[in-house]
């Protein structure tokens, strides 16, 4: 038997631990066609949304910041049957090719519109047990404030970008971010990592992704 050959340590991983489904491959292809910078999820890091969704029982997630639908389609599969996941987007181009490819998808909802009044429509089918924020740097904190209020004890608040581009932990300025943004997400790491409100950490990823359980 031949042996597999892995090309470093994400080649491993992702040959052993991540199977993309067709559809997922087909977006997170078709994202990276049609974007220079392509702004999805890495497939690793779906399979982790995904588990943690599945770990803490999730029926009711929502994801801010579809893009393409490749990170609505790996939290969707930690899911059960019955669970639902409503995705945020409010570019009309980005959406319309996000409906395209989820149209099949009978457990996630495509929110086309601006973030904050897409919230508001949904507190009715709160409280979430997941939420995933991935949109605009500048409001990552109003965000984090609504996920306190609609998010259940015990569920997750997840961010991802959150190392912005290096800027949370340098200390001199980065071209590309505001410095506006910069406190933003010091902010919201420095909140979500406040042992008496959240058991949480920070993972280095390539972007930062920091995950959160919600103790109040
Ligand atoms: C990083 S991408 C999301 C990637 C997606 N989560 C994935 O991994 O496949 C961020 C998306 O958020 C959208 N966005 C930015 N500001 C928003 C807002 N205020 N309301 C809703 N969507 C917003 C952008 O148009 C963009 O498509």
């Amino acid at each position: 038997m031949t042996q597999p050959v892995f090309t470093d340590r994400l080649d491993y991983i992702r040959q052993l631990f991540v199977a993309e489904t067709p559809l997922m491959q087909q977006v997170r292809q078709a994202a990276a066609a049609e974007n220079q910078d392509n702004i999805s999820l890495h497939p690793e890091e779906g399979q982790l949304l995904s588990l943690l969704a599945r770990l803490i029982g999730a029926e009711k997630i929502i994801e801010i910041g579809t893009f393409y639908g490749y990170a609505a389609l790996w939290l969707a599969s930690g899911l059960p049957p019955t669970g639902q996941l409503w995705t945020l987007e409010k570019d009309p181009v980005r959406a319309a090719r996000a409906r395209m490819f989820l149209q099949n998808e009978n457990q996630i909802t495509l929110v086309e519109g601006d973030a904050h009044a897409s919230l508001a429509r949904l507190e009715p089918h709160g409280p979430f047990d997941l939420i995933f924020i991935d949109a605009d740097k500048l409001n990552y904190g109003t965000y984090l404030d609504w996920a306190e209020q609609h998010v259940r004890p015990g569920g997750l608040i997840i961010g991802d970008n959150t190392f912005l581009f290096d800027a949370v932990w340098k200390d001199e300025p980065i071209a590309r971010v505001r410095e506006t943004a910069r406190h933003t997400m010091r902010a919201f790491n420095q909140r979500l990592a406040d042992p008496t409100r959240y058991k949480s950490i920070m993972l280095p990823t390539a972007e930062g992704l920091t995950i959160a359980q919600k103790l109040f």
